[in-house]
């Protein structure tokens, strides 16, 4: 599977699968990363490791397609297979998730439908859920919303506030995303109307 990775920050989703593809736990190589953040450390691990490593800051462009036109340009030379955002803090558009159809992941730190859009896990304290976790889920043109592939769980306990429990939601994070792309990777599933199912 050729993979690309989008990021804006610290980039711990894209170190996780990076490690995993380095142990053998995923058959898949990063074809190129691009930030569209300067400072993002996700960007810098990527160089250091010697991976295609681009930086498209949002800010130089007038528009977002502008911005977009100029990420879908790195991606038609990388030829990616899949599209992982992983913490990209910008919303795609329409026509950008068009080219790459039910080829585009994201992760998501909570259990959707429950808390989609930022600050998802102080939404899960603030509602006062006892189980939140995350979900790996395709991008459709809904926020949050499209077909699930992986999800995991994680306790919330009576003490725990919104950086507790994202600190405990995303070691799980590190593994969902590793199990989802390992999945895509197999060929083996089917997306029907909202279900992705495996076979
Ligand atoms: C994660 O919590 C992810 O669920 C959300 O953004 C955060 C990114 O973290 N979409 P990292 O940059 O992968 O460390």
């Amino acid at each position: 599977m050729r993979l690309a990775i989008l990021l804006s920050g610290r980039g711990s989703n894209f170190a996780a699968i990076h490690d995993a593809i380095v142990r053998g736990d995923l058959d898949a190589e990063i074809v190129c990363v691009i930030a569209n953040r300067a400072n993002a450390a996700g960007i810098e691990r990527a160089r250091i490791l010697g991976l295609p490593a681009h930086v498209i800051d949002h800010r130089a462009f007038a528009s977002r397609e502008g911005h977009e036109s100029e990420v879908l340009h790195i991606l038609e030379e990388a030829r990616p297979d899949f599209i992982a955002l992983a913490g990209y803090m910008r919303l795609l558009s329409p026509a950008f998730i068009a080219a790459y159809p039910m080829r585009i992941v994201n992760i998501h730190p909570s259990l959707l439908p429950a808390f989609p859009g930022v600050d998802a896990q102080a939404q899960a304290i603030a509602y006062g859920v006892k189980i939140s976790g995350c979900t790996v889920h395709f991008v459709d043109e809904t926020l949050d919303a499209g077909p699930i592939i992986v999800q995991r769980t994680v306790p919330v306990r009576a003490d725990d506030d919104a950086s507790t429990l994202a600190a405990r939601i995303l070691d799980e994070e590190h593994v969902a995303y590793v199990e989802a792309l390992a999945r895509l990777s197999s060929g083996r599933y089917r997306v029907d109307g909202r279900r992705v199912v495996f076979s």
